[in-house]
């Protein structure tokens, strides 16, 4: 990210940093190849929060520092302390963090820069779309340490991939490479590993640049097609498409189309 970009709030374990209106969120750990400790989750909720609330950011990229990891996991170190007592809050605590990022209002990216395992790839799934780099690699390998996925892995990747592959994938512990996770569906397009970023960079601005009501009403109700029946989810599309029918951005957007110039949106 080139130097002249705004540091926002310098985390321990998270660099957030926003350029135009597009937001960069790096899990900064790249010794522990980014696992998610608990600090990390905490402020990993806390940017979120902030992008959310921000009237600048109109999109975010999560992508992982270092030339390796996206991120290898929650932290086995953590993970080791847990018991059955403390096992469900363990799971809850991470599963909280991403399915708020999934129910975002914004739309968020992942930028998966190299492993993205066991929650480092539960990550990858609750947010909305994926690019990946060649060298990057998926697996849900819980069960190679006597586990299950716990950050909702079990229902984020069944409903992505289909039973077989989330099956498959989960049961087996095994790594599979970018190529493969293209071909699955698990990632949107593969990028070179030295343009990632940038190429991110392009579909987030160009999201950016839309009317924002119209992008967080799309994904409400794209999340209501996996949350509610056919004929509730078209009663939700019809909610939102009313909702967004009295703002200003649609007058603005439809306006500009009949005068023949861009239109020129102001989040209102
Ligand atoms: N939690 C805590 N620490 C982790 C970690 C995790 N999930 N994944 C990697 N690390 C740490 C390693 O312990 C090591 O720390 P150290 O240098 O202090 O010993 C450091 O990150 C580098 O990892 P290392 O294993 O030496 O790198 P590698 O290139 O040989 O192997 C992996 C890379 C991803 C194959 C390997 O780190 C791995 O299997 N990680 C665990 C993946 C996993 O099971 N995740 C699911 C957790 S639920």
């Amino acid at each position: 990210f080139p130097s002249h970009d705004i540091i926002i709030m310098n985390f321990e374990t998270i660099i957030l940093e926003e350029k135009g209106h597009v937001c960069l969120i790096t899990l900064n750990r790249p010794d522990k190849l980014n696992a998610l400790n608990a600090t990390l989750l905490n402020e990993l909720q806390k940017a979120l929060q902030f992008c959310a609330y921000s009237e600048l950011c109109h999109a975010i990229i999560i992508t992982g520092s270092g030339p390796k990891a996206f991120a290898a996991g929650a932290d086995i170190a953590q993970l080791h302390e847990q018991n059955a007592e403390t096992g469900a809050d363990f799971a809850r605590f991470g599963q909280q963090i991403f399915t708020e990022l999934e129910y975002l209002n914004k739309p968020v990216i992942a930028a998966v820069n190299g492993f993205a395992l066991g929650g480092g790839c539960e990550l990858a799934l609750a947010c909305h779309m994926r690019f990946a780099a060649p060298q990057a690699k998926f697996g849900q390998p819980e069960v190679n340490l006597g586990i299950i996925p716990g950050y909702g892995g079990t229902q984020r990747l069944t409903k992505l991939v289909g039973r077989a592959h989330s099956m498959e994938l989960i049961l087996s512990g095994a790594l599979i490479d970018s190529e493969e996770a293209l071909r699955i569906g698990l990632v949107n397009k593969i990028f070179p590993s030295e343009t990632l970023i940038d190429e991110c960079m392009k579909i987030a601005e160009l999201i950016a640049s839309k009317a924002p009501l119209a992008i967080s009403a799309s994904l409400k109700a794209i999340r209501s097609a996996e949350d509610l029946g056919t004929q509730e989810g078209m009663e939700s599309e019809a909610i939102n498409f009313g909702e967004i029918c009295g703002t200003m951005d649609f007058k603005e957007g439809t306006l500009a189309f009949l005068e023949k110039r861009p239109a020129q949106f102001s989040g209102h």
